[in-house]
């Protein structure tokens, strides 16, 4: 059988009484119901990053700035795919996912990037657009399927079950088509290292 696809899941909301672990915790139990991914949740509370960059071009200055990096960066280079859980704020994305994705490039290079973003009436997918220009950017490949969800409050409880299957279908299919790129892509990389 194949190797399953690594699949990094990285929570983007850091949030004092965030809602986003719940969110985290249903894509999550998507994923393990899977045989052919495997997921690793990098949460930015657990591990949250430097905001302050170095020079272009040079490492971090400062001890503190590289052993918080080392807590991430190998997980993203580890991961053949990534599912970015997302709220919108003020119609965007959280500055600390921004920061995130800023202290890594080659990381994202030619890897496939899927969404679950939640919010209120827009479920979030202002901030998923908005996050396509930005992947983009770092040779990515976004997904055509997002999930959101609208209010997730009103249906997933903390420890990430629901009795309203309505975001199930989204998630199934955004997750289909990230095997398929994530599959296609790590035989791609194999065969001819990507010179981004
Ligand atoms: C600073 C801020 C800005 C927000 N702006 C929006 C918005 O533009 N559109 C929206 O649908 N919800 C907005 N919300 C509501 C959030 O999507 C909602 O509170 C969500 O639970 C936030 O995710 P979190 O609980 O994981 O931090 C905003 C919330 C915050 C804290």
């Amino acid at each position: 059988m194949e190797t399953p696809l690594h699949v990094a899941v990285l929570l983007g909301s850091t949030r004092e009484g965030r809602f986003g672990p719940a969110v985290a915790t249903w894509i999550r139990g998507h994923l393990d119901g899977r045989q052919d991914m495997t997921t690793d949740v990098i949460d930015l509370v657990e591990t949250p990053l430097p905001t302050v960059f170095p020079v272009l071009g040079q490492p971090p200055a400062s001890e503190e700035a590289v052993a918080l990096l080392s807590a991430v960066s190998p997980r993203l280079a580890a991961a053949d795919a990534f599912v970015i859980v997302t709220p919108e704020y003020n119609h965007s994305f959280p500055a600390p996912l921004k920061n995130a994705i800023d202290w890594h490039n080659r990381e994202w290079n030619a890897k496939p990037v899927g969404f679950v973003a939640y919010g209120g009436f827009s479920a979030g997918l202002r901030a998923v657009e908005q996050l396509r220009l930005v992947f983009a950017e770092l040779h990515a490949v976004t997904m055509r399927d997002a999930v959101g969800l609208q209010a997730p409050w009103a249906q997933i409880r903390p420890d990430g079950t629901t009795e309203n299957p309505g975001g199930d279908a989204a998630a199934k299919a955004m997750l289909d088509q990230l095997a398929w790129w994530g599959r296609a892509l790590r035989t791609a990389r194999a065969a001819r290292p990507y010179g981004a």
